[in-house]
Order: C-alpha cells, then sequence, then structure tokens
C-alpha cells in the first residue's frame, strides 16, 4: 500500500512517538488508505458471508456482478485483506491493468491455473519469455498471406454444411457451428480433414459445464464433474496426439511437405536457431491451445449473431442488402471483406452485446495501481467486459442490438478500451483478425442460403463457462431459401 509521507520526513522521529501531532497524523493516514481503497462489501472473517457470496457468483454469476457494481461503482473490492479481489467495468482500469502496468498483471489467476490443467503451458497461459518464444513462433500463422488463403477453406467449409443443412430440420446451432469451426481450425492451422470433431465437441461442453461454476468439493473428491473433466482432457490429447502422429507418419512415407502451424512448431528448432524443439508435450500444449481458443470463441460469437439477426427483422434485412448488393449471390471470398461492412458490424454488436471471453482475469505479481488505487501483490483482478459492454455511457442504449453503432463516426466517440472482445495490450488475442474474417465470410456464405429460426420456449440466457455460451445450445429450425 502507498502511504501518505509524514509532512517533513526528516522529522519522522517526533511523529513516532505518541503525540498530538503523531495521533493527527495517524488518523489522517488512516483515512487515506480508506478513502484510497475501492468500497466493497466486507466479507470479514465469517465463513457464512463468505459462502453466501459464492453461493450466489455460483447461481448467477452476472447478475451477482451486475448488482455489485450498481452498488458500488466502476470497481469494488472483495475482502479486506492485502490480497483482495477487484472487479472492474471502465475502460481507464481497463487500460492500466492491460497496458500501462501489464507488467505487473499476470495470468496465475485461478481460472487461468484450472484452464492451465486442460491445455497445459500454451500460448495462453504461459508467461515471461517461454510465452514471448510461443508468441514468435506462432504469430507468422497469422500473417495477411496466410489469411488470404485460410479464408478459401472458411468458405469450403461454410458451404459443405449450409448444403447439409435440411429444410425445417431441427438443430442446436450451438452444434453447428462448433463442428464448422472446429474443422475450419482444424484444417487451416494443422492441415488435417478427417477430425473427430464430436468427442472434441463433447469434451468442451464438459469443461464449460466444469469451469463455469466455482469448485466447492473437498480436495481431491472424485465427483462426477471431475471424472467428466478427466475424460474430456483424454478426449482432447487423442485428438491433439492424433494430429501429430498423422503427420509425422506422413511425413516419414515422403508426403509433400506442408507449410502449416503445425509443420512450423514441429520444426520450431531450426527456424529459431535453437537446437532445443519443443517436445510432445509442449507440441501438444500449443496445439490444444490453438485448437480451443481457436474454434469455442468464434462458434459462440456466430452462434449469437445468427440469434440475435433472427429476433432483429430490420437488421437482418440490412445484412440482405449487403449480400446481394456486394456478392449477388455468388460466394465471398477474401477481396470482399472490405465491402462487407453491415456484416462485420453485426459480428462485432453481438460480440459487444455477448463477448465470448466476457472477463478477462490477472493477478498482481507486483504491487501497482488501478486509477488511485494501490493494488498489492498478491490481489487478483477481473475485469467483466460484459458489463462495461452494456454501459450507457460507452454505448448509448445498450440493450439494443444496433450493428450501425459501430459505423467510424459513432466507434470514434468511443473510449478506446471501452469495446474489449479480443483483450487489449501484449497479451491480446492472436487470432482476432482470424476470428474476424471468418465470421465475416460464414455469415455472408450461411445467410445466402438459409434462415435460422429461433425455436426455443423462452429466449436463451448467456452461461458463464470458459467462455458465453447460450445455456440451451440455441434451438433452431432451418429454412432453406435456395
Ligand atoms: C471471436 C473469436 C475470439 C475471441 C472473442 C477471442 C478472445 C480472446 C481474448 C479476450 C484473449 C485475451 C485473453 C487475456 O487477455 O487473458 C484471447 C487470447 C488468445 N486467443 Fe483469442 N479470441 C477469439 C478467436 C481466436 C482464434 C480464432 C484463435 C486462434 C486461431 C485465438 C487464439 C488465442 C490465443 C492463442 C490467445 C492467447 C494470446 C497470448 O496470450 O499471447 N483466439 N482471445
Amino acid at each position: 500500500m502507498t502511504r501518505l509521507s509524514p509532512p517533513n520526513p526528516g522529522e519522522a522521529g517526533p511523529y513516532a512517538r505518541a503525540s498530538l501531532v503523531g495521533s493527527a497524523y495517524a488518523a489522517i493516514q488512516h483515512m487515506a488508505s480508506v478513502t484510497q481503497s475501492p468500497p466493497g462489501p466486507d466479507l470479514g472473517t465469517s465463513i457464512y458471508k463468505r459462502a453466501g457470496h459464492l453461493f450466489r457468483l455460483a447461481l448467477d454469476p452476472i447478475g451477482a456482478v451486475d448488482a455489485r457494481f450498481a452498488r458500488y461503482g466502476d470497481i469494488y473490492r472483495v475482502g479486506q485483506s492485502s490480497n483482495s479481489l477487484y472487479v472492474l467495468k471502465h475502460p481507464d482500469y481497463v487500460r492500466d491493468v492491460l497496458v500501462t502496468h501489464a507488467h505487473a498483471f499476470g495470468k496465475q489467476h485461478g481460472a487461468f491455473q484450472r484452464l492451465a490443467l486442460v491445455l497445459g503451458d500454451g500460448l495462453l497461459t504461459s508467461e515471461g519469455e517461454r510465452w514471448r518464444r510461443q508468441r514468435r513462433l506462432v504469430q507468422p500463422a497469422f500473417a495477411r498471406p496466410r489469411l488470404c488463403e485460410y479464408s478459401e477453406t472458411m468458405v469450403e467449409e461454410a458451404l459443405r454444411t449450409a448444403g447439409e443443412l435440411r429444410d425445417r430440420a431441427r438443430l442446436s446451432l450451438s452444434a453447428v457451428m462448433t463442428q464448422l469451426t472446429l474443422r475450419i481450425v482444424a484444417r487451416t492451422l494443422f492441415g488435417q480433414h478427417l477430425l473427430d470433431t464430436s468427442r472434441v465437441a463433447r469434451a468442451m461442453r464438459w469443461l464449460n459445464a466444469a469451469f463455469g461454476r466455482p469448485d466447492l468439493m473437498p480436495r481431491g473428491l472424485p465427483t462426477p464433474t471431475r471424472l467428466r473433466v478427466r475424460r474430456g482432457v483424454a478426449d482432447l490429447d487423442a485428438a491433439v496426439f492424433g494430429m501429430i502422429d498423422r503427420r509425422i507418419a506422413s511425413s516419414a512415407q515422403g508426403a509433400v511437405r506442408e507449410h502449416d502451424l503445425l509443420q512450423r512448431l514441429l520444426d520450431a528448432r531450426d527456424e529459431e536457431g535453437d537446437l532445443r524443439g519443443l517436445d510432445r508435450r509442449e507440441l501438444r500444449d500449443q496445439l490444444l491451445t490453438l485448437y480451443l481458443a481457436g474454434h469455442e470463441t468464434t462458434s459462440h460469437a456466430l452462434t449469437w449473431a445468427f440469434y440475435l439477426l433472427s429476433q432483429h427483422p430490420a437488421a437482418q434485412r440490412a445484412l440482405d442488402d449487403e449480400l446481394a448488393r456486394v456478392l449477388g449471390g455468388r460466394p465471398p471470398g477474401f477481396e470482399d471483406l472490405q465491402n462487407l461492412v453491415y456484416t462485420e458490424w453485426v459480428v462485432k454488436e453481438a460480440m459487444r452485446l455477448y463477448p465470448p471471453a466476457f472477463a478477462i482475469p490477472r493477478l498482481a505479481i507486483q504491487d501497482a495501481a488501478i486509477g488511485p488505487y494501490p493494488i498489492s501483490a498478491g490481489s487478483e483482478v477481473v475485469i467483466w467486459t460484459y458489463h462495461m459492454h452494456r454501459d450507457p455511457r460507452f454505448f448509448p442504449e445498450p440493450e439494443r442490438f444496433l450493428p450501425e453503432r459501430f459505423a467510424d463516426s459513432s466507434s470514434a466517440e468511443r473510449s478506446k478500451h471501452a469495446y474489449l472482445p479480443f483483450g487489449a495490450g501484449q497479451r491480446a488475442c492472436i487470432g482476432q483478425t482470424f476470428a474476424m474474417i471468418e465470421a465475416q465470410l460464414l455469415i455472408a456464405s450461411l445467410a445466402q442460403q438459409v434462415r435460422f429460426r429461433y425455436d426455443g420456449k423462452r429466449p436463451p440466457r448467456p452461461r458463464t463457462g470458459v467462455t458465453l455460451a447460450p445455456d440451451n445450445g440455441l434451438p433452431i429450425r432451418v429454412e432453406r431459401l435456395r
């Protein structure tokens, strides 16, 4: 904690004595330290208060956090110990955590540690020199010429999915989008066509169910949830090691050398001039991270986007007009992206209302500050993107689906970090452009061929797992246009 200096540090001696001036100074210092801490609930040491807090969070995380923001403002503190939890939703505080003082806030937060039990030490969870090396290795896979190549695969897979959708079929849109985005990431980054995506999708459902709520059971107890996580991880391992082994086998048989990310990671030692390449475990961690991070978020963004379009006929019409004008019935391509402006706004607005990465956690690894508040090392920090995206100061009429709010003139007025679907600073999403291109192309391809009619009995609710998914899998009825 930063303390007020005595009026004259050279006179610290007299202040240390129990004099009248000394007591006055102590009182001022106490007041300062109080005002230097954001407001928040004092759970004290009461086990009941803490259990109540966790229970409310487990039951309705979004509502519980919303109520706290309404009561305490843009930042609140839970717990009064030196290692408190700070929860925030203001762009200036976001900048402090992710950009200005990014070196002081690391990824050792419990949420990432739980994720690391599955992902290992890949790009999303690693830190320091190890992370820098991984980022250097992976970055070229997201360079513009590569993205241009991937766009063909994205459209091909979207058209294949569109072709498979029968008129009036009743389906879960989440499941359709998961299969589609899984196939795309596997083909573009790892050059793999033949994959059992259903097991991976099932593993993701289990992981989301397990990670969406605090685990309150005693450590070591083999609960059904924990057993499912274990089985899910085994399935994911089988999928990823299968990709590695197939590639090694085809190289040994003299197959044409691939130039995808998988090959790049296999060849890491040559390109880095570093004799130690990635071992099998490191390779697995990296591939699994990209495999999961590369499909799950985009799949939810698309599911929410189609749901919102199904509920807003005017937006659907504006999208149809743009697709007819720009594409005239043909499939989209990389060069069309710059003209698919409304399509891009639809994606952005869907991610504003339902940001797949709804919260970004960090752990203070050294003393730091957020705005006027000193934060001591060991404190947890959570940025709630979901609530910031629905704050009327940054997005007027925040509950409305209004893609045109992303027109240049209006988005320029917004604070830079108020819109945060991909994070910010050096740990921002490496797949941001990949995801935007994919979402635009998939919407443009599918919307020309099918309409998804929402078929749920009640509106879907956002469920906070690893990412923000619709709680009912988004039931839809397919209507073919062609
Ligand atoms: C709509 C789609 C996506 C959303 C909303 C999204 C969101 C995010 C966010 C918010 C972060 C920062 C997390 C943090 O600061 O702790 C992140 C990081 C990351 N994302 Fe994405 N992402 C998306 C798509 C993708 C895709 C397509 C890929 C890969 C193909 C990907 C791979 C990654 C990786 C590897 C990181 C860690 C980067 C690092 O720490 O260096 N993401 N993503």
